[in-house]
């Protein structure tokens, strides 16, 4: 599996699966953008040979598609692989649905929907006139069922990236674009998710644990891989489909 001279752009790429993903294309020879409101985080992969950074606020749409605008120009064509990652519960904390605040619900949905919304919008014309390309959107196994998080925003706007791959597949299929989606699931990759892990019942996580057909997490590098082949020339007849990488949950 080689990505050489493929133009790829991944949100969210200062941590977690979206630098594990930056680091997977180019080290299969792909040109990499990567994006991420976190400048610290971005400064180490733009170290990286063949990957150039950028911050960029994605909850701000126009700011999102301003972005897609510069990878193109930078690279002179289309996108070929557009990965949207950025996302998240970001930090946001669960509450019983009569206290849900309106500006957590909105965040959330900006940054895990709109944002790919936005990034897709600005990438299809180009990729249409190519008449190829390759977006994987990562949702979630809270894409696809309740959240072990509860969090109410999360769930329903990683549903909605779910519904939007699945729509887009059958819109951009015709122009020979694919449309995907890698459902994660849980990793435990920096210090609030180990603390929430942490947090729950010894009989919630070992419930959980027995639900893993795998019994093991996964990692970052394991939901990459899941991207690389979706993106890659050898999943080229497969669209509008939602990837579990969670270990068989
Ligand atoms: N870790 C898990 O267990 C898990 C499970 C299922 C799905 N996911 C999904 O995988 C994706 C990556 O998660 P991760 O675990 O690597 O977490 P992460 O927090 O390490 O990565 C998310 C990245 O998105 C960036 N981001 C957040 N808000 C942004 C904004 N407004 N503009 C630009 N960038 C922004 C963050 O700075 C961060 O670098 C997310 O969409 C998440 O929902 C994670």
């Amino acid at each position: 599996m080689r990505f050489d001279r493929r133009i790829v752009a991944v949100t969210g790429a200062a941590s977690g699966f979206g630098r594990a993903i930056a680091r997977g294309f180019a080290g299969l020879g792909a040109r990499v953008f990567g994006c991420d409101i976190a400048r610290e985080g971005l400064a180490e992969i733009a170290s990286l040979p063949g990957i150039a950074t950028a911050a960029v606020d994605l909850s701000d749409r126009a700011a999102a598609g301003r972005w897609i605008g510069e990878v193109e120009a930078a690279a002179g064509k289309a996108i070929d692989v557009l990965v949207n990652n950025a996302g998240g519960t970001l930090g946001k904390p669960f509450n019983p649905i009569e206290d849900v605040r309106d500006a957590d619900w909105d965040y959330l949905f900006a940054v895990n929907v709109h944002a790919a919304m936005a990034t897709i919008r600005a990438a299809a014309r180009a990729m249409k006139a190519a008449k190829s390309g390759a977006i994987v959107n990562i949702s979630s196994g809270a894409g696809l069922k309740p959240s072990l998080t509860g969090i109410q925003a999360y769930c329903a706007s990683k549903h909605a990236l779910v519904g939007l791959t699945r729509q887009l597949a059958e819109e951009l299929g015709p122009f020979g674009i694919r449309v995907n989606s890698v459902a994660p699931g849980l990793v435990l990759n920096d210090a609030a998710k180990q603390r929430r892990w942490d947090g729950y019942s010894e009989e919630k996580r070992s419930a959980r644990m027995s639900q893993i057909a795998l019994r093991r997490l996964g990692s970052n590098e394991d939901i990459a891989d899941g991207v690389l082949f979706l993106a890659s020339d050898m999943a080229r007849q497969i669209t509008g489909q939602v990837l579990p990488v969670d270990g068989g949950a």
